[in-house]
């Protein structure tokens, strides 16, 4: 396991050593002590609290105070991970200016350690400026959610010649704008393994096989605390949902039934 606290400088590092990075989404204070006591290496505050947090149809939105709000919980409970906020839509696509002012409030009123932004080659400008800034950035590219409308719904992306082009320039861009590591979503997994072997900075991988330098999940989806859809790349380590509501189901019960609370949990 990598060392006390997990830098960017150490994210780097697993790559050439060799040593998988895992990640997972995280929103609130509990949820980030459980996943960073277990040795989790990047806790990432996702865009993704607009489906599982909020209950909204996509990231869309979500906003830059949310995304700051969730970041200062999360900071709270974590010791060792890196901790990386998610540039939500529409904070870092209308201008450069913007984009490095929205990545600083993560980082200053957040508490991250880096941020997060979806896109490629047409962010490579935006990219370089925030890193010149001496913000740390983790690129997105393939399917990426907040261009759900121009995909046409939650489709793999890079299936044909064209795209899979247009991804892999997308990926080098963001590693030319100076990014630390970039997440690869809904890709085939050779697209994804030609990408992890071109590029010097780790792929973070979901839904893109498993040839990445680390793997990220949604933390509701891995622990089967969301069901509304359930993609095929997620794999489910635990049924969460059927344990809280059995657990509900018992408390019901036994209020119903005045045996809770009993002498044990109550005062004299
Ligand atoms: O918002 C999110 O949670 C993400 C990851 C799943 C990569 O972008």
């Amino acid at each position: 396991m990598a060392p006390d606290k997990v830098t960017v400088p150490e994210i780097k590092r697993m790559k050439e050593k060799g040593e998988r990075i895992t990640s997972l989404t995280a929103y609130d204070y509990s949820f980030a002590r459980i996943l960073d006591a277990a040795g989790i290496d990047i806790l990432l505050v996702g865009d993704s609290l607009g489906s599982v947090i909020q209950g909204q149809e996509s990231t869309l939105p979500v906003t830059l105070d949310d995304v700051i709000y969730h970041t200062r919980a999360v900071v709270r409970g974590r010791k060792r991970a890196l901790v990386v906020a998610d540039m939500p839509f529409l904070s870092f696509q209308i201008s450069v200016e913007e984009a490095k002012r929205n990545a600083g409030r993560l980082l200053q009123e957040g508490g991250a350690e880096a941020v997060k932004l979806e896109g490629g080659v047409e962010m490579l400008e935006t990219v370089e400026a925030i890193v010149e800034i001496g913000i740390p950035v983790m690129g997105h590219v393939g399917l990426t959610p907040q261009s759900l409308h121009r995909f046409g719904g939650y489709k793999v992306q890079g299936k044909d010649r064209d795209q899979r082009e247009k991804i892999i320039q997308d990926a080098l861009a963001v590693e030319e704008g100076g990014a630390f590591s970039i997440v690869l979503e809904g890709i085939p997994m050779d697209l994804a393994q030609e990408i992890t072997r071109r590029l010097s900075i780790p792929t973070i991988g979901i839904g893109a096989g498993p040839h990445c330098d680390g793997q990220v999940l949604v933390v509701h989806d891995m622990l089967g605390l969301f069901d509304m859809y359930a993609p095929k790349f997620v794999k489910q380590y635990a049924d969460l949902k059927g344990v809280m509501a059995e657990a509900v189901k018992n408390f019901i019960t036994e209020v119903k039934e005045g045996r809770f609370p009993d002498e044990e949990h109550s005062f004299h």
